[in-house]
């Protein structure tokens, strides 16, 4: 039977060194945790990626690769250089913040492009090791958009599927990049390209007309489509009617007795918006004195790309920022803004989730976004109010938010009173309809419609190149 290999620049799970020896831990991102708790299909699958820590590691590596292989997880070592020139470099300093309009926060780097090349070309081969013929490989993000290509042209029998978890962004952006006929290159190769959205799609199409016009001679894609990830709705449904869940949830709201939980989890990102949500909540505090002390922020914020000078400041930013604030509006035993910059287990994020009264979700751009999905989805029939940017992939479905445009503070400290304020009947209304689309357009719907698609295509060997 023929396999389903999926790729991406990530295992599901990654090793944190301890001396000589690791243990493992969930990876997070949307893209580990949505792929991660889907089904499996009726082929044989295994997931290719790395797994955090770089091939200095020797003694850790070979217990490392004993213990994944029987997960079905296949190591890709990234050398020192590669993680810091291919993952940090280009990856993380060219693509991220170019493809969520930073044009200001990217740089572009020979050096990092060439090892973001090499890095593709070794993924590649990892994958030529383990990959028979009619085999489906399933190349997932920005950090392997030269793959579908170097597969292809080195074995053309397989189906080679990609996906794109974050925005794919307009002509006047894209072109900055000096190598954007490459990764065009690179992508349209690929039996079925997928994006999370419409304006993604037509975004790409724009680029590749675009660029051929201008010139290049790039590969015309052939099949894409729009297939807008989620997450397990069931696992959420029903973990978070456990009796476990209900305890965590009822230690939360004991701990704040009669008043309102306002809740936002990202990683901490400059595209997530953190800083304007905090400033946004100031304003709201400041125009609705009357609801300083009872209701609270519970920002969860996990640790992200830390090598990253962007992210570093970030952080010191923020945390400078939150203690203004918390300074600007505390009274003894009530703070106003609960700060954890750290990973919170499954369950307890779960209760966290359930006992927000409100969560606040403003990325100011977002592929996709599956936080708001998972809250949605802990809500059972209860009540609960969803602020969503209309930046985010997830805007797109979840009509019943309350949509906000994180830009503007002052709309935002509306929305946050408009929250506070909603009535129990208004919420349920709203979250039953949301609801109802994540149940349906859940992670498997998003899984098997895009390898159903891609089952369904003739694969081909090689693109036609036109001028
Ligand atoms: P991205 O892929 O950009 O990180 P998403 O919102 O799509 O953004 O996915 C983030 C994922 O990471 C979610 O599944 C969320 O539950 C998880 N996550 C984020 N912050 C934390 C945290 N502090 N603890 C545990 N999980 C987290
Ligand atoms: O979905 C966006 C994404 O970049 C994923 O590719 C990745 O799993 C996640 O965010 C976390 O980022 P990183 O792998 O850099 O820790």
């Amino acid at each position: 039977m023929n396999k389903l290999i999926i790729v991406s620049n990530r295992l599901p799970v990654k090793a944190i060194p301890r001396g000589n020896s690791f243990h493992l831990v969930p990876t997070e991102g949307g893209l580990s945790t949505g792929l991660k708790s889907s089904s499996g299909s009726d082929s044989e699958e295994c997931w290719i990626g790395w797994p955090g820590i770089s091939n200095r590691e020797q003694p850790v590596k070979d217990e490392l690769n004993k213990q994944l292989e029987q997960l079905h997880l296949h190591p890709v070592f990234l050398s020192e250089k590669d993680k810091k020139n291919y993952y940090e470099g280009f990856s993380n300093c060219t693509i991220w913040p170019l493809f969520h309009y930073f044009p200001c926060y990217t740089h572009f780097d020979d050096v990092e492009w060439e090892s973001y090349q090499k890095v593709n070309d070794q993924f590649c081969m990892e994958v030529l090791k383990i990959a028979e013929d009619n085999d489906t490989v399933w190349v997932h993000d920005y950090h392997l958009m030269l793959l579908p290509a170097l597969l292809k042209k080195k074995k053309p029998s397989l189906k080679v599927g990609f996906f794109l978890h974050i925005p794919f962004p307009s002509y006047e952006i894209f072109r900055m990049l000096p190598w954007a006929s490459q990764i065009l290159d690179g992508i349209s190769s690929a039996d079925l390209i997928g994006f999370h959205t419409e304006a993604y799609r037509k975004y790409f199409h724009e680029c590749q007309e675009k660029i051929r016009k201008s010139g290049d001679n790039i590969s015309t894609p052939r099949n894409t489509g729009v297939f807008p990830m989620s997450i397990n709705f069931d696992k959420f449904n029903k973990t978070s009617k456990s009796p476990e869940i209900k305890a965590i949830e009822r230690k939360y709201r004991m701990r704040f007795k009669d008043q309102k939980i306002i809740l936002s989890v990202d990683r901490l990102d400059y595209t997530k918006g953190i800083l304007h949500r905090l400033y946004a909540f100031e304003r709201f505090l400041e125009q609705n004195p009357k609801y300083v002390g009872n209701v609270k922020l519970v920002m969860l914020v996990v640790p992200s790309r830390t090598n990253v000078g962007n992210y570093r400041e970030l952080k010191n930013h923020l945390e400078g920022e939150l203690g203004r604030i918390n300074g600007r509006f505390s009274h003894f035993g009530n703070i106003p803004i609960h700060y954890f910059y750290r990973s919170l287990p499954f369950n307890e994020l779960v209760g966290l989730y359930k006992a927000a009264d409100i969560a606040l979700v403003t990325p100011l751009r977002d592929g996709m976004n599956l936080v708001a999905k998972e809250y949605v989805a802990t809500k059972g029939k209860g009540k609960g109010v969803l602020i969503l940017s209309k930046f985010a992939g997830a805007a797109y479905e979840l009509n019943a938010a309350i949509k906000v445009n994180p830009f503007d503070e002052n709309a935002m400290a509306q929305a946050i009173k408009e929250a506070v304020e909603q009535d129990e009947a208004e919420q349920e209304k709203r979250m039953r309809a949301m609801r109802r689309t994540i149940k349906i357009n859940n992670v498997d719907h998003w899984k098997f419609s895009f390898l159903n698609r891609l089952n369904g295509i003739n694969s081909r060997k090689a693109p036609p190149k036109q001028t």
